[in-house]
């Protein structure tokens, strides 16, 4: 989950990392309010998950409270490559001497942690890193002793930081791995770190993407979720705990583990080009012990998508045997009574398939047809989609 920048901000005031004031605002007047409660030069943000918001005109400097209001004015509805600003932050101004350029991340390829460091800020890093590579100091971390007082002093002095400034910046260092280990983040970046003309260094700008898989370990994490900026259907599979992504198409796809789900989806896709090149409209995987309610829950979400034609539930039979499954079908179907309309393809194999058959043969429900085969099943589903 990637964090806004205000949040970033809040998260690193919590670890004694640097950074200035910074009020969030939802409309001019309030922003007016907040530039005159900091007093002074503020910098009014556009609080949007993505970079360059400086170079789309949504970061503006303002001198006076009536500057702020006409810099949100401008900055709030903005469209910052496809998304719209509903939010800023009015940020004290810093008097600028330098700026840095810092980030800790989670290295899959090398299985361990790295942090990128330049004395070269201002510019884009990955451009930075593709025009000017030797500018950019690429320190392996080793996970289990961190960031330490040393490994950050190894850190500036390979970016080149000047002498008088290693010790400062290096605490800075030690702070933000503070925040990346303690929030189990898979990236802290800091893109501007400055030297003020005061001499001081501060985190200008805050990125942040936390581990969702450690959720379980931080329950103040959900607060910082954006729902009303989610999926709704995503935000429904979430409430039901469904490992659900929605994607582009129109033939919905239930089936039990992630391996079979993937393969579906590559058939289904395969199938719709015979079909006017329908497509799978999502990924949702129920799992092993997929019961009559979880198969109803996440029937209820694909038949929740307005894109959605028709469904395709191929389920392997393991632990849960076919005719648990499809007993779970039928009953999925008697929960949703009206709210089922589109035609359901069922593939059903493994443990107890016969079973299974019988039970959905028996039902002879109106909206479902079997298919023998995974490949007869993708292509029956997309037939019914493209009608
Ligand atoms: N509080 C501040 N005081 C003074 N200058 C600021 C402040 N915040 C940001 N700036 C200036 O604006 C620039 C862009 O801000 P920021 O890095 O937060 O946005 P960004 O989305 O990363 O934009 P870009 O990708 O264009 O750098 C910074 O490099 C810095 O020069
Ligand atoms: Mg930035």
């Amino acid at each position: 989950m990637d964090l806004y920048e205000y949040q970033a901000r809040d998260l690193f005031e919590q670890y004694e990392v640097p950074v200035l004031a910074g009020i969030i605002a939802d409309t001019p007047d309030e922003v007016r309010a907040a530039a005159e409660r900091l007093g002074g030069v503020v910098v009014v943000k556009a609080q949007v998950k993505v970079g360059g918001r400086g170079k789309a005109g949504g970061v503006k400097v303002a001198k006076t409270p009536d500057e702020a209001y006409e810099a949100a004015k401008s900055i709030l509805g903005l469209d910052i490559k496809g998304h719209v600003v509903k939010r800023v932050m009015v940020a004290a101004g810093a008097r600028i001497a330098q700026e840095f350029y810092f980030s800790v991340l989670l290295d899959r390829a090398n299985r361990s942690y790295l942090s990128l460091t330049s004395v070269e800020g201002g510019m884009e890093i990955e451009q930075l890193a593709v025009e000017k590579p030797e500018a950019l100091a690429r320190i392996e971390v080793n996970p289990l002793t961190g960031v330490d007082k040393a490994a950050a002093v190894e850190i500036a002095k390979a970016a080149n930081f000047p002498e008088e400034l290693v010790d400062q910046v290096s605490d800075v260092f030690v702070k933000l791995y503070d925040v990346y280990k303690g929030e189990d983040a898979t990236l802290v970046e800091v893109n501007p770190l400055v030297l003020t003309e005061e001499g001081r260094i501060v985190a200008l700008d805050g990125k942040v993407s936390l581990d969702e898989n450690a959720a379980f370990r931080h329950p103040n994490h959900a607060e910082l979720e954006d729902t009303a900026a989610e999926d709704p259907l995503e935000l429904k599979a979430k409430e039901n705990d469904l490992n659900y992504v929605k994607l582009d198409g129109e033939v919905g796809i239930i089936g039990n583990g992630a391996g079979l789900v993937m393969s579906t989806l590559d058939v289904v896709a395969y199938a719709g080009e015979q079909h006017g090149g329908v497509k799978p409209a999502n990924f949702l995987d129920i799992g092993g012990g997929a019961s009559a309610e979880v198969m109803a829950a996440g029937l209820d979400v694909i038949l929740g998508d307005a894109q959605v034609k028709s469904v395709f539930v191929n389920v392997f039979g393991g632990i849960t045997a076919c005719d648990a499954v499809a007993n779970g079908i039928v009953k999925a179907l008697e929960i949703l009574g009206d709210a089922a309309t589109k035609p359901l393809v069922v593939r059903l194999d493994g443990n107890k398939v016969a079973e299974g058959r019988e039970i959905l043969a028996a039902a002879a429900h109106p909206l479902i047809t079997l298919a023998a085969t995974m490949d007869e099943g993708a292509d029956k589903a997309a037939e019914l989609a493209s009608k």
